[in-house]
């Protein structure tokens, strides 16, 4: 079976390309720009890496955008009063503190002081409990599952998940738990699978639906993929590859993507599948954010 590679780099500009029209028509109409702040606390590469690309998508879109580079030491009450400004400033939409923070700072309490409202990391017990209570059009969904959620909706040509068998295996807060819960709400029958799971490949066979989110460089193989499954690898690892030569390294995710892809009816790449959803998503629900405080209805994905 030749599988349909999911673009996610395709789908990622699709959603901006929305985000930017309905950001044009809601600034023509009511004067409201969707405003987004960034918090990194830290000198770490990869954070800083992914704070200027998000900082960069908001300007394309075109929000408002600020960033906020705090030292390494920086006191967890300074941190504290950051998020309490942000809270308060009527020009922010959404707040995003950059994870993980310095071992000083406890990261629970920084998550739970931003406003709910405002919280587009989609992490606040607020958000967490209305997406697990099925109020998923008040919540903030996190971005990764957001994001998988719409390519899942895109390769198979529906947004009602009704009859089809979902197994997502890794149960994160951040990605495991939120993805189940979407694809729940979707109708889908969900079982979440993690490293107790007894007989893990045959759990995995019985999936129309396969969520890699354990972080386990391919350790899905081809041949737990259902003939015709959708396969959703949301694992991005560093692994060494000897092949391109001394000291290089390559992407991989949770699945061994060309077995998989044998199998498989639709499957993401890594990269270039789930990774390119999760700032694009961050983007629809900065937007969605701005809608909401001027009474108009955003736009869906
Ligand atoms: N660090 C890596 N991914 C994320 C994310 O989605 N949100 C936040 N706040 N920090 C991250």
């Amino acid at each position: 079976m030749t599988p349909n590679v999911i673009d996610g780099k395709l789908v990622a500009e699709d959603v901006v390309a929305i985000v930017k029209d309905a950001t044009a028509k809601l600034v023509a109409k009511t004067g409201v720009v969707p405003g987004i702040a960034v918090v990194i606390v830290g000198e770490d590469p990869a954070s800083q890496v992914y704070v200027r690309s998000k900082g960069k998508k908001a300007h394309d879109c075109g929000f408002h955008s600020e960033t906020y580079t705090m030292p390494a030491d920086t006191a967890e009450a300074d941190l504290l009063a950051k998020v309490a400004d942000l809270n308060a400033d009527p020009a922010i939409h959404g707040i995003l503190v950059q994870l993980p923070l310095p071992k000083h700072i406890d990261e629970g309490k920084i998550i739970q002081a931003i406003d709910p409202g405002k919280d587009v990391d989609g992490f606040h017990f607020i958000n967490v409990g209305m997406l697990g209570t099925g109020e998923i059009d008040k919540a903030f969904i996190p971005c990764t599952p957001a994001g998988s959620m719409v390519l899942i909706r895109r390769a198979l040509g529906k947004s009602d998940l009704s009859g089809l068998t979902a197994v997502v295996v890794g149960r994160s807060n951040i990605v495991g738990k939120p993805m189940a819960n979407l694809l729940l709400a979707a109708n889908a029958t969900v079982t979440i699978a993690h490293s107790r799971t007894p007989d893990l490949p045959a759990l995995a066979r019985t999936a129309d639906i396969l969520v890699a989110a354990v972080g386990r460089p391919e350790m899905i193989k081809g041949d737990w993929v259902k003939p015709g499954a959708c396969v959703i690898d949301v694992g991005i690892n560093r692994i060494d590859a000897p092949e391109k030569g001394e000291g290089k390294t390559r992407l991989v995710g949770d699945v061994a993507y060309d077995s998989a892809a044998t199998n498989a009816g639709s499957i993401t790449p890594v990269p270039g599948g789930v990774g390119p959803m999760t700032i694009a998503m961050l983007m629809a629900n900065t937007l969605a954010s701005a809608c909401r405080e001027a009474g108009v209805d955003a736009p869906s994905y």
